[in-house]
């Protein structure tokens, strides 16, 4: 399955307008959860428009361990079949390498009755507890035991039980481990503060596909029904948000006029809503977005919020676009406590950023200068190539691999809409 590569730096140089097109590729936390999702049966489940990202590999790495056949087809697609599984414990040197592969915790649990991981890993973007997953699967009946840094978590001789699960904070991860180890739970689970974001969504579109019983999906009170066993099933991945907000801000601070092909229109409100605020056109076209600069950007301040906020995950790219707006911007992040990572770097750039807490204050318009920066998580690396691209001069960044966790084919669409970029 692997295809684990890159990494390296970018040299990139700056002043470029961005015009043409885009195809979006699958979402990376969707893809991530449904991959988890196969452990659910013996049977085979397919995803397709699956992306190439160091994500899916070390996921897919992951779920081989454990003993998951995991094919990459052509064209995008994977198949996944857990009937050979038998190895319980993830090993901690794959869980460490993202948020997602806690997700492994519930299906084994619900299905095996015993899981064993360590913390998950993932950006260093705050404080990244997992209380709210374990509390979920000790309300069902599981028990929960640490050794050393591993958390053990074994399930009741006769598997768990439904039960009514209060997600103190409404975790998007959490939300989909506890969903997806009440699939096979006896009796009815209703998860109460429940995430509502698209991916969590597509996951329970998947679940039921493959034979579970979830309804109130979207809503923030899931009704999950549990079965005895789950079939195989294929599901597409949806297209990524976060990449079309990417590229949807990256036109707007190029001056330029994107169409971004397949991008998911229904999911996209917030972002589209603060780009029109700054002045661009924003419009549905040839079944994707366009976006289109509208003279002088106009300072905007947002909350990064769960959904149907403005995605946390666009608060650094949303900041790159904002040091190039005509006055102050504040922003307030509300989801993670150190979203700020990328402050430092785009500050060596000549941005004129102070941040505070979980607050950053943006003023401009700033003329950016290309330096030698990093990528210090997947966003905040985002959130510098953008700079970078209408800098003065050449940008140097280093830890691309930041980068290769969520964007699929970046360089080959950056050099297609004209960005002079290199991989060293
Ligand atoms: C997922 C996404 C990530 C996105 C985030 C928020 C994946 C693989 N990653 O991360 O890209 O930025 O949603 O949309 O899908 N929290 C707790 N207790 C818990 C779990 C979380 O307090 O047990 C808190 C966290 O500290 C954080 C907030 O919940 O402040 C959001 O975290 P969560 O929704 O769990 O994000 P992830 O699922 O890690």
């Amino acid at each position: 399955m692997t295809t684990r590569v890159r990494g390296g730096k970018y040299v990139v140089q700056g002043g470029v307008t961005l015009r043409g097109a885009v195809n979006i590729s699958g979402a990376k936390n969707h893809a991530l959860a449904a991959m988890c999702a196969a452990l659910l049966t013996d049977e085979d489940v397919i995803l397709t428009n699956v992306p190439y990202i160091s994500d899916v590999d070390s996921l897919g790495e992951l779920l081989v361990s454990l003993g998951v056949v995991v094919d990459r087809l052509p064209g995008g697609s994977v198949r996944l079949n857990a009937s050979r599984v038998n190895v319980f414990e993830a090993p901690t040197e794959l869980i460490s390498e993202n948020r997602a592969s806690f997700q492994v915790m519930g299906p084994l649990l619900a299905r095996h009755g015993f899981a064993s991981s360590a913390p998950p890993g993932g950006d260093v973007i705050g404080q990244r507890p997992i209380d709210v997953h374990l509390a979920g699967f000790e309300a069902m009946g599981a028990t929960i035991t640490r050794d050393g840094e591993r958390f053990v978590s074994r399930a009741p001789q006769a598997g768990l039980t439904g039960t009514r699960v209060f997600m103190d904070y409404p975790s998007v991860s959490g939300t989909q481990n506890v969903m997806m180890a009440a699939t096979l739970a006896h009796g009815r689970t209703t998860i109460v503060n429940a995430a509502t974001e698209p991916e969590v969504q597509e996951l329970a579109v998947l679940l039921n596909a493959m034979g579970a019983r979830i309804t109130g999906i979207g809503s923030q009170m899931l009704e999950v029904e549990g079965v005895s066993r789950l079939h195989g099933a294929t599901g597409r991945v949806m297209p990524d948000r976060i990449e079309t907000g990417t590229w949807a801000i990256a036109a707007v601070m190029t001056g330029g006029d994107l169409v971004l092909r397949d991008a998911p229109l229904g999911v996209l409100d917030a972002l589209v809503h603060k780009l029109r605020a700054t002045g661009a056109h924003v419009e549905e076209s040839e079944g994707g977005l366009r976006v289109t600069a509208g003279g002088p950007i106009r300072a905007v301040s947002f909350q990064a919020l769960p959904y149907p906020g403005l995605a946390t995950d666009l608060h650094a790219p949303f900041a790159a676009l904002l040091t190039q707006a005509n006055g102050v911007s504040i922003i307030h992040e509300r989801v993670f406590d150190n979203r700020m990572l990328y402050v430092s770097e785009l500050r060596k750039m000549g941005a004129e950023i102070v941040s505070t807490g979980s607050s950053a204050i943006v003023s401009g318009p700033t003329l950016l200068h290309g330096t030698r920066v990093r990528a210090l998580d997947v966003r905040a690396g985002a959130a510098v190539l953008l700079a970078a691209i209408v800098a003065q001069g050449t940008t140097i960044i280093d830890d691309v691999y930041h980068l290769d966790r969520g964007y699929e084919h970046l360089d080959e669409k950056l050099r297609a809409l004209g960005v002079e970029l290199e991989r060293l």
